[in-house]
């Protein structure tokens, strides 16, 4: 299948902004059956404390285990994963042969602080820094003057800087920035994740919960650090639910990553 009989095909002009600015964004890209199983969901994750003991997982591997279940273990987030419009965008940036990395699922409170600026890209010594590493962020519910926003540093995923390079500038204004303040339901903003991106909060806004879930992806021909300790688990998981819809072999193909160590 080529770009052009894709239903998401990217024309020149965004693939040269992906490029050369580090992002993408996508309005409405999840049709709206897919964001209202995807809703209630993410309602669960938090509200049965599944979210905090997943958390807890990360934090204390050798007390808590595995967690008792996981994102890509509820229904509409594991076909998310592998969703087509999402497939087509994530080729065409990264060309056919990627692996999933992690997902993570929220339902931000309007009160929650800000997030720093930072970048996610997993650098390491058995990554080739010209691989890619591509996170797809989720706004169930878009973006408007009731969220928090998602800012980001155009053409910063060019430095090689750690993540935390801008985390003492908090989530303040920087020159050159891009604000991302509004955007319809189930819009997608697709990042590389070398971009530095922030949350920053509308003072003085009584707000509304956001839900964001964020899928990422790296290139296959580098061993990536997973970020969670229970990786393999939730690799194994991914292949016994058939998320890859039997269409991408190497989406939950362990040899693409290291050993974990915890950051
Ligand atoms: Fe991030």
């Amino acid at each position: 299948m080529t770009a052009q009989q894709l239903s998401t095909a990217l024309d020149e002009r965004q693939l040269e902004q992906f490029d050369r600015l580090g992002y993408l964004i996508l309005p409405g890209l999840l049709p709206g059956h897919l964001v209202d199983a995807l809703r209630p969901e993410v309602d669960r994750w938090v509200d049965e404390g599944l979210r905090a003991r997943s958390i807890q997982s990360c934090v204390e591997p050798q007390r808590y285990g595995r967690p008792p279940v996981l994102e890509l273990e509820l229904p509409a987030h594991g076909e998310l994963i592998a969703w087509p419009a999402v497939m087509d965008v994530l080729s065409q940036l990264m060309g056919p042969r990627f692996v999933f990395h992690h997902l993570h699922s929220d339902r931000q409170a309007p009160d929650l602080p800000g997030k720093p600026w930072h970048h996610d890209y997993e650098a390491g010594p058995q990554v080739d820094p010209e691989h890619l590493m591509v996170h797809t962020l989720h706004y169930l519910d878009g973006l408007d003057d009731r969220t928090s926003s998602l800012v980001v540093l155009p053409g910063s995923h060019r430095e090689a800087v750690a993540k935390t390079a801008r985390a003492h500038l908090g989530t303040q204004e920087l020159p050159g920035e891009l604000v991302i303040d509004d955007l319809p339901p189930g819009s997608t903003v697709v990042l590389h994740s070398g971009l530095f991106h922030a949350r920053r909060r509308r003072p003085g806004v009584p707000g509304q919960p956001r839900y964001f879930v964020d899928t990422s992806y790296c290139q296959v021909g580098s061993q990536w650090p997973p970020v969670k300790p229970y990786w393999r688990s939730m690799l194994s998981r991914g292949r016994e639910l058939g998320l890859d819809r039997g269409e991408w072999p190497e989406l939950f193909a362990e040899r693409h990553f290291t050993e974990y160590s915890k950051p």
